[in-house]
C-alpha cells in the first residue's frame, strides 16, 4: 500500500487527497511532465539553486514564497481563489443563473477546447525560452526567466487539473497531448502561431514578455469571467503570477533603451552602425522587434469576426475583459462593432454585429493596456533628451490572421503594394541581419552584481534583496 500524502506531494487547496481517482491520474501524469521539463525544459539547469518565488497557498501569506531552490524540485502546485457563495451567471444566455460547479453536457467539448488552447500555450513558452539561460546578461535575469518557467509550468498544472477533473478519460488523453506538441515542431507544433516562433534572443524575450504574456493577461481575464466556477478560479490566481512576467518585459526592454540612450549621449550620435560597434542595440531596431512581437501577438486574439466568439460568449464559456465592470446589458445581441476590412485600396471600418466581433473587442482592449509601457519607455528616450519616439504599429501591420490576412499595410496604416511593401520591410520587421547582430551581443554574464554591455542594471532587486545578491547558485 502506497503511503504517500499527495496533498503533500503536490501543493494544492483542492483537496487532492480525498479524490483518490484523480490523485492516481496526476501521479500519472507527474512524471511525465517531469520528463518534459527535463528534455525541453530550461537548458542545462537541473543543478543551480535558484531563488525562486513559490506559491504554497493562495492568501497573501503562501503565494509569494521566496528561497533558493533547485527547479526540478520546485512545487508545482494546484490552486484556485476561493470559492464566491452563491456565484452567478453575469453575460450571455444563462445570465442569473447559479455558475456551473460542473462541465455542463451541451458546453463540454467547447470548453475542452478552450482550456487545452490555454493550456498548449504554457509548456510553449517554455520550450521557446529553453536556450536563453545560457545566454543570461546577469543572474538577475537568469533568474526572472526562471521564474516565469516554472510558473509557465505551473499554468500547465493548473490546466491539466480542470482537464483530470472535470473531462474524464478525454481530459486525460488531452494533458497527455499537451506535453507531447512542441514548440515548431513541423509534424507535431504548439496550436497557437506565436508559440511556435522562435525566441532567440533576450530582447525577444522581453518583447515576448512584454506582449505575448499580455495576451495571457486579456485571455486569462476573459476566462476569470467564466460560468464554469473551477475555470474562473483557477485563471483568477494565474493572473496573480502573470503580472511579474509583463514586469519582466517591460523593465528589461526599459533597461535595455536606458543603456542604449546613454552610449548615444556619451558617443553624441544616433548611427545605429556606431551604436552596434558600442555594444549597443540601436533604437530603430528596438523598433522593429516592437512592430514584430506586437504584430504577431494581436494575431492570437483570432479572426475579427468569429461565430466561435459568439457562442463562447453567449453561452456563457467566456467573458470580455472586466465584463463584470461594464455597463451595458451583458448579452450584446443587436449591438454591433467596428472592424476594419480593405475596400478599394484602402482599410475601411465597417460595422458588424458585436457578438461576431468578440476577438476584436478584447484585442482592442489588449491593444490600449499595451500602449501604456510603450510611453513608459518613451519617458526613459525623452529624459535623455533624445527626440525619437517608439510607437505601436497600426494593427493592420503584418497581419496573418482574420480579413487582414496578408494585406501588405505599412506600420502606419498605409495599404501599400507588394514592391512597397519588399522596398520597405528591412525597416519595419527585423532582418536576418538584426537578429544576427542583437544574437552577437549575447554572451552569459554571471558574478552577482554584473550585466551585459547593452543592458542597464535594475533600480531594484528582486523581494527587496540588493542588486547584486547571489539570485543563482551555479553548482
Ligand atoms: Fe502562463
Ligand atoms: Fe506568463
Amino acid at each position: 500500500m502506497s503511503s504517500i500524502n499527495y496533498s503533500e506531494k503536490i501543493p494544492n487547496n483542492v483537496n487532492l487527497s480525498e479524490d483518490r481517482t484523480l490523485q492516481r491520474a496526476l501521479e500519472q501524469w507527474q512524471p511525465n511532465f517531469l520528463g518534459w521539463w527535463g528534455d525541453v525544459g530550461p537548458d542545462g539547469s537541473s543543478n543551480f539553486d535558484v531563488y525562486l518565488r513559490t506559491a504554497v497557498s493562495v492568501d497573501p501569506q503562501g503565494w509569494a514564497q521566496f528561497g533558493h531552490v533547485k527547479m526540478p524540485d520546485y512545487r508545482w502546485g494546484i490552486f484556485l481563489n476561493p470559492a464566491e457563495a452563491n456565484r452567478k451567471i453575469h453575460f450571455g444566455d444563462h445570465k442569473g443563473e447559479a455558475a456551473w460547479q460542473d462541465v455542463p453536457g451541451e458546453h463540454r467539448a467547447n470548453l475542452r477546447r478552450i482550456i487545452v488552447t490555454q493550456g498548449d500555450t504554457e509548456p510553449a513558452s517554455v520550450e521557446q525560452q529553453r536556450h536563453l539561460g545560457l545566454t543570461a546578461p546577469s543572474q538577475y535575469d537568469l533568474r526572472n526567466l526562471f521564474q516565469v518557467n516554472v510558473e509557465e509550468g505551473r499554468h500547465l498544472w493548473a490546466m491539466v487539473y480542470l482537464l483530470h477533473r472535470y473531462f474524464g478519460r478525454d481530459g486525460r488523453e488531452e494533458a497527455e497531448a499537451l506535453l507531447e506538441r512542441r514548440s515548431g515542431d513541423q509534424d507535431n507544433p504548439r496550436i497557437l502561431g506565436a508559440f511556435n516562433e522562435e525566441t532567440p534572443d533576450w530582447l525577444s524575450f522581453f518583447m515576448f514578455t512584454y506582449f505575448t504574456d499580455r495576451d495571457g493577461k486579456f485571455q486569462l481575464c476573459a476566462l476569470a469571467e467564466s460560468s464554469f466556477d473551477p475555470l474562473a478560479r483557477t485563471t483568477k490566481f494565474m493572473l496573480t503570477e502573470e503580472a511579474h512576467h509583463m514586469f519582466v518585459g517591460e523593465s528589461g526592454v526599459s533597461r535595455i533603451i536606458a543603456r542604449t540612450c546613454q552610449l548615444m549621449n556619451e558617443l553624441k550620435t544616433d548611427d545605429p552602425a556606431r551604436l552596434r560597434a558600442a555594444g549597443v542595440i540601436d533604437l530603430p531596431t528596438i523598433q522593429r522587434y516592437v512592430n514584430f512581437h506586437f504584430s504577431v501577438t494581436i494575431d492570437l486574439f483570432g479572426a475579427d469576426q468569429s461565430s466561435n466568439a459568439a457562442t463562447f460568449y453567449s453561452s456563457g464559456l467566456k467573458g470580455r475583459f472586466e465584463e463584470g465592470k461594464r455597463a451595458d446589458d451583458h448579452l450584446l445581441k443587436g449591438q454591433t462593432y467596428k472592424v476594419l476590412e480593405v475596400q478599394g485600396g484602402q482599410l475601411v471600418e465597417k460595422d458588424v454585429p458585436m457578438l461576431n466581433a468578440l476577438n476584436e473587442v478584447l484585442r482592442d482592449d489588449y491593444i490600449r493596456d499595451s500602449v501604456g509601457g510603450i510611453e513608459r519607455w518613451n519617458k526613459v528616450i525623452e529624459k535623455a533628451g533624445i527626440p525619437l519616439r517608439l510607437k505601436v504599429p497600426h494593427k493592420a501591420f503584418h497581419r496573418n490572421i482574420g480579413s487582414l490576412a496578408g494585406v501588405r499595410v505599412s506600420p502606419d496604416g498605409r495599404v501599400v503594394s507588394q514592391a512597397e511593401w519588399d522596398a520597405n520591410v528591412a525597416r519595419w520587421l527585423p532582418s536576418a541581419e538584426d537578429r544576427a547582430f542583437v544574437g552577437s551581443l549575447m554572451g552569459r554574464v554571471v558574478e552577482p552584481g554584473k550585466f551585459a554591455n547593452w543592458i542597464a542594471p535594475p533600480v531594484m532587486g528582486i523581494n527587496r534583496q540588493p542588486v547584486d545578491f547571489e539570485y543563482v547558485r551555479f553548482a
